[in-house]
């Protein structure tokens, strides 16, 4: 489905919305999640935990959102965290230089690029601005991060850019505490900001987003030495070494052996990556892994590959995976004067981070994306995804509202809405409230029914086939159970 067909069932099934929607002054770049996105959002992260935190032993830590000016200064943001931007003369609009050259003359230069080279494509190209055909002024450097003041004082602090931050910060104590044993994930799920300068296209660029990130902390010496490889040796994922060249589909274990992934180690991330997203129903077939070059990757970013999915919209990046070496910690120490070192066995280590940096909304939007169909036969738009993921687990209807019903089908809902996300709707003709569940992706609805007072059964109705069948009401939780349960 595409963006506006999305953008309409997140607007009327309660998946999000703009912030502050009702006045005027609402700032681009905010968004609300409802309760039905709330409920999607967790399950994707719960995902998250299991495939990959749980998987993997990993170490999940809950940060602060506002963080030192120390932990910027010395992770670069504040020097470093910037995007180019230029002005029009005469009506004072900004713009982000590389978005405005490629929009208005389909030329890349990378954000990341020499400002001359900006000042340089738009002088050549004769850009001017989209408004007005203004002139436009020397393209600057404009930091992304936001300022806040801490006290009466007003000490300046910072918003995190990157939830991954505190990470870094917290390795001596958590590796130390919790007995870490090289190489080891520490795992954040939670907002970031970013005063980004054009948001746009609702959960895909956004100024206070969520993030889940993962980074690896690892003996340098050591990335081919990883004994789990084995369990990922033979996923399959699609590599892209350069953006001239096609991406080529191979295992793992081909990726490390033709050296188009650097070791087993990066190779065992991507290839647990692709199997998680898998699992979120994500069409991995439309993936692919794009190496970024010298002035595409981030500042701290030694060697990175963009974990990039097709979507409507095109290309999406879900994904920043990052080998950020030594940076962070050298950077931390060096500043903080903390010992970052730590034993790997007998050797002693300042170890290397390898980082899986994802986004979640725009994970989320990229399932409904890849879920939505407009099931034009039956007369319906159906949210396919895995039942583990349904923000709405179960839906419970009554035929009628009269004669008993209602308080059978009350009573069947209160067994069932402690354990999952249970709906109970009464409100219209059965068929039009199967079809609100099929939008917010219901896999199954109960439905109590005359023949209910009399056997004690009820029908279950699945949302893909819309297949039906009579079970008996005592049989109803373990059926769901089963039914929503991670394959
Ligand atoms: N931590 C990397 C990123 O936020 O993209």
């Amino acid at each position: 489905m595409n963006y506006e067909e999305i953008m309409k069932l997140a607007l009327e099934r309660g998946f999000y919305f703009q912030s502050c929607e009702i006045y005027p002054d609402a700032p681009a770049g905010f968004w609300e999640y409802g309760p039905t996105g709330v409920s999607f959002k967790n399950k994707f992260v719960e995902l998250w935990r299991r495939e990959m935190i749980r998987r993997d032993g990993m170490l999940e830590l809950d940060g602060s959102q506002i963080m030192s000016k120390s932990v910027f200064e010395a992770s670069g943001h504040l020097s470093s965290f910037a995007d180019p931007i230029t002005k029009c003369k005469k009506c004072n609009s900004v713009y982000r230089a590389d978005k405005l050259i490629s929009e208005a003359a389909n030329v890349i230069v990378p954000e990341s690029a020499p400002l001359e080279d900006f000042d340089r494509a738009i002088e050549e190209h004769s850009i001017v601005c989209p408004k007005d055909k203004g002139q436009l002024e020397k393209v600057k450097k404009f930091n992304m991060m936001f300022r806040v003041g801490i006290g009466p004082l007003d000490e300046p602090a910072y918003l995190r850019p990157e939830t991954c931050q505190s990470l870094f910060v917290d390795f001596p104590r958590v590796f130390k505490v919790m007995r870490g044993k090289l190489p080891v994930g520490f795992a954040q799920y939670g907002k970031s900001f970013r005063n980004e300068i054009s948001p746009r296209q609702s959960l895909i660029r956004m100024r206070e987003f969520y993030q889940a990130e993962i980074e690896v902390f690892c003996n340098p010496s050591k990335l081919n030495e990883l004994e789990r490889f084995k369990e990922i040796e033979q996923t399959r994922i699609n590599v892209m070494l350069g953006d001239d060249e096609q991406p080529k589909w191979m295992t793992c274990k081909e990726a490390v052996e033709s050296g188009a992934i650097p070791n087993k180690l990066v190779a065992y991330y991507l290839g647990l990556l692709v199997e998680f997203y898998e699992k979120t129903g994500i069409d991995v077939k439309r993936h692919r892994f794009r190496k970024l070059g010298a002035k595409e990757k981030a500042f701290y970013a030694s060697v990175a590959f963009d974990f990039e999915v097709e979507t409507s919209l095109g290309w999406l990046e879900l994904v920043a995976c990052n080998y950020r070496s030594d940076y962070d910690l050298t950077s931390h120490a060096k500043l903080s004067k903390a010992n970052f070192e730590v034993m790997d066995g007998e050797e002693k280590v300042l170890p290397h981070v390898f980082e899986l940096s994802m986004g979640v909304d725009r994970s989320l939007y990229t399932i409904l994306d890849h879920s939505l169909r407009d099931d034009k036969p039956n007369e319906r738009v159906v949210l396919s995804v895995k039942p583990y993921l349904a923000p709405v687990q179960v839906g419970v209807l009554p035929l009628m509202k009269k004669d008993g019903l209602y308080e059978k089908a009350d009573e069947i809902f209160a067994t069932l809405k402690r354990r999952y996300d249970a709906f109970f709707d009464v409100s219209g003709a059965i068929g039009r409230r199967y079809r609100r569940l099929d939008e917010v992706g219901a896999p199954f609805a109960i439905t109590i029914d005359y023949q209910t007072l009399q056997d004690g059964t009820v029908t279950l109705r699945e949302r893909d086939e819309m297949k039906q069948e009579r079970i008996k009401i005592s049989d109803i939780e373990s059926r769901i159970s089963k039914l929503l349960a991670y394959p």
